[in-house]
Parts: C-alpha cells; structure tokens; sequence
C-alpha cells in the first residue's frame, strides 16, 4: 500500500479487464478515487464490486469511448461522484481478440476492409481524441493532472499485418506528444505507455495461443519472459504520481527490451 494517489480521481478506460483492471486496483491502493470503464454493465458492476470489496473507492460507468456523448456521460460521473479529474488513463483498445468478439478483421491493408479500418481508429484513436477533448476541461478546471495514453510497440517498429492497428497506435504517440506541448502550461502532464506483448485476454487465444508460441516470445525477449497487466499498471502509477512530475511527451515502452 502506498498513498501515491492520495486525493486524485482517476478515471480509466477499458478498465474491465486487462491491463486497465490491474491499474484500477492499484491506483485505488495508492488511495485514488477511480472511475471504472467498459462496454457492459456486468464488466463494470464486477470490477466494481472487485475494488469496493479491497477497500477502495469507486464508482463505474458504462461508456463506449468512441461515442462523443457515451464518453461525455463518462466524465460526468467522474464529475458529480468525485467532484472532478485528475488522472485521465486511456487505456481502452482493441487489438487481435476483436476478431472474436466484434468481427473486425485485423488483417493487413490488402484485406482490410474500409469499415474495419474506421472501426480501428475510431476506438483506438479517436476514442482518445473525445476522452482528452471532454476529459481536459475537468484537468484544467482541477488546476492540472496527468493523461496517459496506451499505444503499443507496434506504433514504435511497425508489426507485420495489422495496419489499422498500428496507425492507431501510431497516432496516439503523436497526439500525446501534442497534448503535452500544448496543455502543459496548464498544469497538464501527457505521457504514452507502449506495451511489448502482455499477457491479457486481447491476446491469449492469438499470439500466446499455445505453449510452443508463448516459449518463443519469452526467449526472444531480452528480460526472458512475457509481460503482465501489473508491469504496465506499475508505470502508469509511475507516470500518474507526483514522482513523474518532470516526464511528459514522452512514450515509455514497457516490453522487457523488446525494442531495445
Ligand atoms: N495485451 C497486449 O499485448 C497489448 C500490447 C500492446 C498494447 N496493448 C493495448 O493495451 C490496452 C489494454 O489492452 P489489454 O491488453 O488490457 O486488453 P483487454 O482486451 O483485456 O482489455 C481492453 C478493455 O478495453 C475495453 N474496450 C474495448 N473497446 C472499448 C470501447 N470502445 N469503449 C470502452 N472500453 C472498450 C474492452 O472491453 C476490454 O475490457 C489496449 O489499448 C491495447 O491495444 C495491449
């Protein structure tokens, strides 16, 4: 336990499962009061119910970030349960796993098809864009905070296939970038997180689909093995802390040195 977060409101997106949850649960830890994001109810009231039972405080939204009004309804919450923003995490994607679970295709830029290309950047990218654009006034209003955006390595060396993808991360970095050198006399702090391969729903029946592809990746990654929701929940508590009151625009790849 650590009071690192003291006093802050974090709102978190995606934070349902994954790499978000495990940031949820930690920043709660570090005393935050966070907003809990997702698509469904059921995800939500659970990682809800989850923080709440740990002590934490806590509330939940439904909201699909790449709605204008959904994301708006979001940081209203943030607004009228915890009086405002300090932390803003964009960490909500979609990535491999949304083949299965909303039939966007993933393939290269031959295959892709013109909608599934749309629906990647608009929940990847633009769905950064209507966080930051309603998020930021409440940042403001707060005298400052912090924005951390979750991009990925493929933004950083380019993946094979996946196109869409990797131009959505590849936004991010710049958008982030910008948000840093534009806000930051504001009292605003703007930092991207880029994981390596982490081992989280989005990927589990993809690129860690079997022992033989989960071995391959841990020996040809530097630190010899895969990474965790925590590893990436441990910088953004980093970025979020007054300790990382001197880093902002920068992108910080968390892939045990596989971009080294
Ligand atoms: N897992 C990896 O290897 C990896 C690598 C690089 C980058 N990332 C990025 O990390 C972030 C977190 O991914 P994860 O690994 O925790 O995956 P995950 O699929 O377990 O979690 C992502 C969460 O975001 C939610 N989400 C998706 N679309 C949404 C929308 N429109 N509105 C609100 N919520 C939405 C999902 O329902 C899910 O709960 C994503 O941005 C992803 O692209 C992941």
């Amino acid at each position: 336990m650590s009071d690192l977060l003291a006093g802050r409101v974090a709102v978190i997106t995606g934070s349902g499962r994954g790499q978000g949850l495990s940031a949820a649960r930690l920043f709660a830890e570090a005393g935050a009061r966070v907003v809990i994001n997702d698509l469904d109810e059921k995800t939500v009231g659970e990682a809800v119910e989850m923080i709440r039972e740990a002590g934490g405080e806590v509330t939940g939204c439904v909201a699909d970030v790449s709605n204008g009004e959904d994301v708006q309804c979001l940081m209203q919450t943030a607004k009228n349960e915890f009086g405002g923003i300090d932390i803003l995490y964009n960490n909500a994607g979609i990535g491999y796993s949304a083949t299965q679970r909303m039939g966007v295709g993933m393939e290269d830029i031959l295959s892709c098809s013109e909608d599934d290309w749309r629906r990647i950047i608009d929940i990847n990218l633009t769905g950064i864009f209507l966080c930051c654009k309603y998020g930021i006034p409440l940042l403001i209003e707060g005298g400052g905070g912090v924005v951390i955006n979750t991009a990925s390595i493929a933004a950083l060396r380019g993946a094979r296939n996946a196109h869409a993808y990797t131009a959505s991360k590849g936004g991010i970095v710049s958008l982030t970038r910008s948000i840093a050198a534009t806000y930051g006399s504001r009292g605003i702090r703007a930092n991207t997180i880029a994981p390596g391969v982490i081992d989280t729903e989005m990927i589990q029946d993809y690129i860690l689909s079997s022992e033989e592809a989960r071995t391959a990746i841990s020996q040809r990654t530097p630190v010899g093995r895969i990474g965790t929701a925590d590893d990436i929940a441990q910088t953004a508590l980093f970025l979020a802390s007054d300790a990382a009151s001197f880093i902002t625009g920068q992108t910080i790849a968390v892939d045990g040195g596989a971009t080294a």
